[in-house]
Parts: structure tokens; C-alpha cells; sequence
């Protein structure tokens, strides 16, 4: 389907139409158990649904967190996990219009109906139907699942996209759909687009609305952290602080616009301070991507007081509250979180998709491995020994 490059080449065949499929997916059988890659079945697409051959799918530090089920995503197996992924449709279930056999699509953890209030409004890309839902492991429509194992018994669906799978099914308002004769960028560059680097990137230009000759601190440089960083680069920013216990983070966080690196291990003084000595009181924007409430105050004290604005992207374990005393609010600090970096997914994506295909966004540095599936727990591994940033992972 796809060549070396990634690029699209043919259109899937048609004879699967309607019918079940038996075919290779990781599936989780327990918290922090080894995914086990092994055939299952994918029924077809019901209603307003769409089953999509996945041809590459990454792994984000959301799967590895849900996991280990250390967060609020229901703790329900059999599952398949995975959320960030390219893919070619292989059919449509009944009343599907916008997307056909051989389109090439991104499924989208946080859907966008186009109907609902939130949908409807500006403001907002939290979709009050499709929206993201940890708690989810069903589809929309009938409340089952699309999965079954060899045995018939089912497997549940995971954050509305379960990509870690040859085949998945996705509500139709899960997925965006890249017109190939106008795609600029190739299938692995896509997949990217699917969670880590729209989230990182959107956060800095639709959440904050970093201005150019600003300051920002990022604290976690994993890929979303360095998509933060390359989103800012992008806008102009003028000082760009990583902040990482990992030291080997900073050589390609350089390549990526980081100005200044700060290792909280090689620190006697809290980070924030730090940050205010080299800030002159502190960055006009804060990052939090690492997901730890403790860096989270670190972030929300290095934002400039007045104005100072934190945003809010890793994925919390509950059920630890936000390390801030209201009090705290009154200095004119502000914090916010972003989900999916603020893109609606269907009506923005392939906006910043042709924008990265410009080159406004480079995205080669964050794909640093590729494996075939059957390898997906040394992907895992080599994530959460901060060895990677986007691994690949092929069919
Ligand atoms: N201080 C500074 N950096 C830290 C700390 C800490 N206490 N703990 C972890 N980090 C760094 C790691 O070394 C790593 O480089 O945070 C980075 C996290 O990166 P990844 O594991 O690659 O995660 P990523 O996929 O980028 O996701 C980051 O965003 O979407 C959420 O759930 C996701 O919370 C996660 C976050
Ligand atoms: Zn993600
Ligand atoms: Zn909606």
C-alpha cells in the first residue's frame, strides 16, 4: 500500500466489503502486561462508521499511561490501545458520505461531529458527542464493541481509535480525510498528525497564541513537548527553555528550537527560579508535557507574573489536584489546558497539514525508529526509557 517513503501507491481491494476480517493487532490483556500480537476479528462498519486498514500507527506516552492504567481510562480488557496512526479506508458502514474506499485518512482521538454546540462553536474543539472519552471503550452507535477475539469473545475500543490494530473501525466523526492529490506530505508524516505533534504544535499557536520574540519554557521535550517547541520556533519566539531530567533530550531538542536546556537534576534551586533569573521574572508561556503535577507548579511559578500563561498538555494520574493555591491566581498568572493542541480535527487538520507540508512545521526529527508490529513491546520500551520519540510501527 504504502512505499519506502511512506507515500501512497494503490487503493486496498473491495472483497472484504461487509464482511469480517481476520487479521494481526497488539492486544492488551492486562495493566502493564506485555501487548500480545495475535489475530483477531474485525467486524464491519456499522452505521455512520468506518473501518480503515492502518498502515503505520506511533505510540504516545497516553498509550503507556493507560497501559499501566495509572489514569481515569476505564481499566477494561481484552483492549486494543493506540491512538496516533495513518490509514487507507477499506469500507464505509451506512450513511457515510464524506470518506470512500482507497481515501486516505487520520483517525482522530478527539472527534468533531460538526453538529453539536461545541462543534458549532469557535471557541472550542471539545465535541460533545465524539469528543475524547477515556472512560470510552465502546462504539458510539450500539454500545459493542467491533473486535472479537478468535473465540468470539470481544475487545474493547480505546480513546474512539484503537490503532494498534492491521484493521480498526472509527465513528466517521473520528477521522479526517486527506484528498491524496493534494497531499504534500507522506503517510508517516500524516501519522504524526494524528495526536503528538498537532497537540504540541497547536498548543502553542491556537491555545497560547505564542508571538513572536516571546519567551517559553517546555518542560518534558518528549515529542509533544518538542512539537511545542518547534510550534513556537515557528511563530518566532525568541528564548525557548527545555526543561528535562533526561539529558540526551536536549541534542535534538536543539534541532528543534530549544535556545537554553535546564536538567532539574543538576539543580540545587527549584526550576522556576531558574527560569525567572534567565527570563527577567519569568517566560511570557509555560509547557506542561510530562504529565507530573509537581513539574506542573514548576511550570505555572516560571510564567511571568501578570501576564504569564501555562498550558497544560500532559495526562495527569489522578487523583492528585492541581498544586496551586488559589491565592496564587490573584498574581495574574494563567493556566489553561489544551486537548489535540485546540484543532478541530476534521476542519483544521488538513490545513496544517499543507502547512507542515510547506515546511512552516519540520517533522522528520520526531520519527526516530520504526518497527513492524510483532515488535510493539520493544516500541514501548524504547519510549519509556526516553530512547525515542515517535516509533513507527508497520504491518
Ligand atoms: N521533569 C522534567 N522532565 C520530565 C520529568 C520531570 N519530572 N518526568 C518526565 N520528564 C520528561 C521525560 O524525560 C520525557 O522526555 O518528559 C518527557 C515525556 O516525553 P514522552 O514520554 O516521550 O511523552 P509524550 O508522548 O511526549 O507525551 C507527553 O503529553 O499527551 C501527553 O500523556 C502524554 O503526559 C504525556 C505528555
Ligand atoms: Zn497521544
Ligand atoms: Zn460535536
Amino acid at each position: 500500500m504504502a512505499n519506502g517513503n511512506g507515500s501512497f501507491k494503490s487503493k486496498p481491494t473491495s472483497d472484504t466489503k461487509g464482511k469480517t476480517i481476520t487479521c494481526k493487532a497488539a492486544v492488551a490483556y492486562g495493566p502493564g502486561e506485555p501487548l500480545v500480537v495475535e489475530e483477531i476479528i474485525v467486524h464491519p462498519p456499522k452505521k455512520m462508521e468506518v473501518r480503515i486498514k492502518i498502515i503505520y500507527t506511533s505510540i504516545c506516552h497516553t498509550d503507556i499511561s493507560a497501559w499501566r492504567g495509572e489514569n481515569e481510562a476505564q481499566r477494561a480488557y481484552p483492549r486494543i490501545l493506540g491512538h496516533e496512526a495513518c490509514g487507507i479506508v477499506e469500507s464505509v458502514g451506512e450513511g457515510v458520505r464524506e470518506v470512500k474506499e482507497g481515501d486516505i485518512v487520520v483517525p482522530i482521538f478527539n472527534g468533531e461531529c460538526g453538529e453539536c454546540r461545541s462543534c458549532k462553536c469557535e471557541k472550542s474543539n471539545m465535541c460533545e458527542r465524539n469528543g475524547v472519552n477515556p472512560m470510552k471503550k465502546v462504539m458510539e452507535g450500539d454500545g459493542t464493541t467491533r473486535f472479537s477475539t478468535l473465540q468470539g469473545k470481544p475487545i474493547f475500543h480505546f480513546l474512539n481509535t484503537s490503532t494498534f490494530s492491521e484493521y480498526t473501525v472509527v465513528d466517521s466523526p473520528c477521522l479526517v480525510n486527506f484528498l491524496h492529490p493534494q497531499l504534500s506530505l507522506s503517510l508517516k508524516h500524516l501519522t504524526l498528525l494524528s495526536c503528538g505533534v498537532s497537540t504540541g504544535v497547536g498548543a502553542a499557536w491556537n491555545t497560547a497564541n505564542v508571538h513572536s520574540g516571546s519567551s517559553v519554557a517546555v518542560f518534558g521535550l518528549g515529542a509533544v513537548g518538542l512539537a511545542v517547541a518547534e510550534g513556537a520556533r515557528a511563530r518566532g519566539a525568541s528564548k525557548i527553555i527545555g526543561v528535562d531530567i533526561n539529558p540526551d533530550k536536549f541534542i535534538k531538542a536543539q534541532a528543534m528550537g530549544v535556545t537554553d536546556f535546564i536538567n532539574p537534576k543538576d539543580e540545587e534551586k527549584p526550576v522556576y527560579e531558574i527560569i525567572k533569573n534567565m527570563t527577567d521574572g519569568g517566560v511570557d508561556y509555560s509547557f506542561e508535557c510530562t504529565g507530573n503535577v509537581d513539574v506542573l507548579r514548576d511550570a505555572f511559578l516560571s510564567a511571568h507574573l501578570g501576564w504569564g500563561l501555562t498550558v497544560v498538555l500532559g495526562i495527569h494520574a489522578s487523583p492528585r489536584l492541581l498544586p496551586i493555591h488559589p491565592m496564587e491566581l490573584f498574581d495574574g498568572r494563567n493556566i489553561v489546558g489544551s486537548v489535540f493542541g485546540g484543532f478541530k480535527g476534521k476542519s483544521q487538520l488538513p490545513h496544517f497539514a499543507k502547512q507542515c507540508g510547506h515546511g512552516v512545521v519540520k517533522l522528520d526529527n520526531f520519527i526516530t525508529h520504526e518497527l513492524p508490529l510483532e515488535e510493539i513491546n520493544k516500541a514501548f520500551d524504547l519510549l519509556i526509557a526516553g530512547k525515542s520519540l515517535r516509533c513507527l510501527l508497520h504491518f
